[in-house]
This record gives C-alpha cells, structure tokens and sequence, in this order.
C-alpha cells in the first residue's frame, strides 16, 4: 500500500503555467512599501496579533537562559524554566515599568534594577525590597502572586520559538495550518546553524525581502549562475492557509533530453558553495553513477533510471548512513528545494538535510525604507555533532557587511534599489505574473490582516 506524505503534492499539483490564476490578486499597491502610516497600520493590526518567530529554541538551551526579543518599541522576555519549557514576559517591571533586561544571558532570577523586585523564571514576582515597609503592599496593589510578570503566548514549533503579542491569541497550530504536517518531516527542530548565521541591516522595506525570496522568476536577470540549478519551467505551488510554497526539479532544465553522461555533468558543475549539503552527497553519486559504465567506462541508463534518480537516491544514503531519519521525505524532497513564504516575514528554502532561513523584522524605529534580516543556513546533524558545529549569531553593525555567498549578494544589492523605485509616489501600483504565486499569495494574506 503507498504511504501518504506530506510532500505527495510535489507529483499532482500543476505546473504554474497550468494553474488557475482567477483566485490571485496579481496589483499590488505601493503604498505599502514605503508610506509610515502603512506601517503603522501594520504595526498594530498584523504583528501585535499574528504568531512570529523570535528565534531558536536552541540559542537558549539551557535553565535560566534568556534572550530579548523587540518589535518597533516593544520587547518581550523568552527564558526557559527548571521545567525546560520557554515562557515569554513582557519586558517590563510590574512595579514601575522598568525595563528588566537586555540583550540575552543566564540567570536564577530577574532583578529590577531600580527597586529590587525580584521575578522567578516563571514571572512570579519572588520578593519586594523593605518588605516591612510595605507590609500594606497586599492591601494597596493586589495579592503578590497578581504581580507577576505579564506572560505573552509562546509556544514552539521546529525548533523555532513563536512568541505572540496578543495575549487572546488562538493557539499556534489553527495558525500553522497543514504547514506544520508538512514541515514535520524535514525536523528542523534537529537542524543547527552551520557557517551562517547572521543578522544585518538593510536599506529597503521588509516585504521588499519577502518578495525578492518568494518567486524564482527573478534568476535570469540578478542570479544567471543559478539558471542551471532548478528547472523554474516545472514549479508548482501549494497553499497552507497565509503560508505559500513552490517547488521545481532541482537541475539543468533540459536535463530529460540529455544523454546520460551530460545529466551526470549537469549535476557535477554545480556551484556548491550555494549549496554546501551537496558536497557530502557527491562521492555517493559518483559511486551510484559508475555502477552504470561498462568496462570501457562509457555510460547508459537502464530505462526507468536517470541522474535525478540516483542524485535523490545518493541524497537518501548520505543521510540515512549519518543516523537521519529522512523516512517522512518523499524522493523529489531529496534533491528538490522547497521555498516557502511562511507568513508573516520568514522564507524557508528546504530539502532533505538543510535549510536556508531568512527571517525579516520591521525597522525598529519605524522607517517603512529599512529593515533587518537575519540569515541562517543550517544542516540537519547527528546529535553528537551539534554542538561542535553550532555556529551562534553574528550581529553587523550599522555601517558594516558581511560577505555572503554570491546568490545572497546578489540580492543583497538587488533589494535597495527596488525600494528606491517604489518610493516613486506615482507608480501607485506593481504588477504580479504568473511566475509569481507566492507574491500573490503573501499580499493577500496581508491584506486580510490589515483591512
Ligand atoms: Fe522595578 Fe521599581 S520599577 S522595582
């Protein structure tokens, strides 16, 4: 009997060009990339009442670990408890207001600076300074056990940590939707930041980067190294309630047309410092490939076996040979990248054993030109080797960059100068193609938030 899997739509949905578009807004305004009361439209009616993430549940592994995590103007506490479990806090004394930390570190307890109260790492206010001063504090204020740290829902999915601002928030899951099914099998709760991990300003609006991140469209004109890579004329797209995700064949488009020495070529000129996973898998590859040449060395497929067959085939080995379970992936998630939008403001480009994280945030201080990004490429290790190979964040300061690979420079540079075209007040709109679902797909999510 064939097993179902999350990934089984990757072999039925059709192809872009074969999709029906009538459900898909393809104008968008362009108010909304640069205009200061869009965003603060934004501000209130998206992020302080959608789930978001506020980091790796593994950047604070241990009890007492805590780490801030802001918004615009606000900031929240995310520490795990004795019980292992992570709560988040409003970052603010209950006594006056205080800001209770910053920044990250371990700790028994929180101490206000300005007074002394004294929280434990489940927000229960532990102790008030001259407490026989205040012996009528009960009286005055409420009972000591209403004082405690103002709690946010939090909750954790894949390793990430979700933190909500609004306190009635419907739980995670009805906000994940089939995304969480369909993620699963990857275990990006096992992956960890290798190489990668790096949070920079940039100068252009956040969703400027979402959408740079959400179509593969834009590859002839700023990545044409890349074109080789995923066969585009493939994609497809599927849906998860605001989240959106496509796929294509990962490999040179003409590949089924090739003799089978050039598929192998295909594959083997690769720039792999793109995809850095796929030098592990090469050597299992080549060993797959030469079961195939006869004594002469020449090459010929059986029918039924091609080049994508064993690259998926080697990818599935590698792992499982590592101690991976890779058992929930179907064949195409092997060597097929998927790339989701995941609303609001993370692209997650996945196949079997890594993962390539960009996470967006708002400019603090609420220019709609500006934003940060954070970028993470991690691999799905062997337990034993997490910790050696962690590579923990890396922040820029203003004024200074770090040195991407070619693809993510490329956009880098890419993205300041559509911000600059659409701040032309007269463009009034931008226009989508049918190469670009997952665009469609985001905005309207965001118009439903911010209606
Ligand atoms: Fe925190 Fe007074 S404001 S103890």
């Amino acid at each position: 009997m064939k097993t179902t899997r999350a990934g089984d739509w990757m072999d039925v949905n059709p192809n872009l060009s074969e999709m029906d578009f009538t459900q898909f807004h393809l104008r968008v305004s362009t108010e909304r990339y640069h205009a200061r009361e869009y965003l603060m439209r934004e501000r209130e009616r998206l992020w302080m009442r959608v789930w978001q993430i506020a980091g790796r549940a593994n950047e604070i592994p241990e009890a007492g670990d805590w780490m801030e995590y802001r918004l615009f103007d606000q900031s929240w506490i995310l520490v795990r408890g004795r019980d292992a479990k992570i709560r988040g806090f409003v970052n603010s004394c209950r006594h006056r207001g205080n800001q209770l930390c910053r920044g990250r570190g371990n700790t028994a307890r929180f101490t206000c600076r300005y007074h002394n109260w004294t929280y434990g790492l489940d927000g229960q206010l532990l102790a008030v300074a001259k407490p026989d001063f205040d012996a009528p504090l009960e009286e005055f204020v409420g009972a000591k056990q209403d004082l405690g740290l103002l709690d946010v829902p939090v909750e954790c999915f894949g390793g990430f940590i979700f933190l909500n601002p609004d306190r009635n928030a419907a739980p995670l899951a009805e906000f994940l939707g089939g995304a969480a099914d369909a993620l699963a099998p990857y275990h990006l709760e096992d992956m960890v930041p290798v190489g990668l991990n790096v949070r920079e300003r940039l100068e252009c609006n956040w969703k400027v980067v979402m959408d740079a991140f959400g179509e593969g469209y834009h590859t002839q004109g700023v990545h044409p190294q890349l074109i080789s890579v995923v066969n585009l004329g493939q994609e497809r797209f599927h849906r998860y309630r605001d989240h959106g995700v496509s796929t294509a064949p990962f490999g040179a488009p003409a590949l089924a047309a090739f003799d089978a020495e050039r598929q192998v070529e295909a594959y083997m000129k690769l720039p792999t410092d793109s995809f850095p996973g796929f030098i592990d898998v090469l050597p299992r590859f080549a060993a797959r490939v030469d079961r195939f040449r006869d004594p002469a060395g020449a090459l010929n497929f059986p029918p039924g076996t091609n080049a994508r067959f064993l690259l998926q085939q080697a990818t599935r080995d590698t792992l499982t040979a590592k101690g991976l379970d890779v058992g929930g992936l179907t064949d195409c998630q092997m060597i097929d990248y998927q790339f989701w939008l995941f609303f609001p403001n993370i692209f997650i480009q996945v196949c079997a054993g890594e993962t390539t994280i960009i996470m967006v945030e708002p400019d603090p201080e609420g220019d709609p030109n500006r934003c940060f990004w954070r970028v993470m490429f991690m691999q799905f290790l062997p337990p034993e080797q997490r910790a050696a190979q962690y590579t923990p964040l890396r922040e820029i300061p203003e004024g200074e960059h770090f040195p991407y690979f070619l693809a993510l420079e490329q956009d880098f540079e890419q993205m300041p100068v559509q911000q600059t075209g659409l701040r032309n007040s007269t463009l009034g709109h931008l226009v989508l193609t049918k190469q670009e679902p997952r665009v469609a797909h985001f905005h309207a999510a965001l118009d439903r938030w911010i209606k």
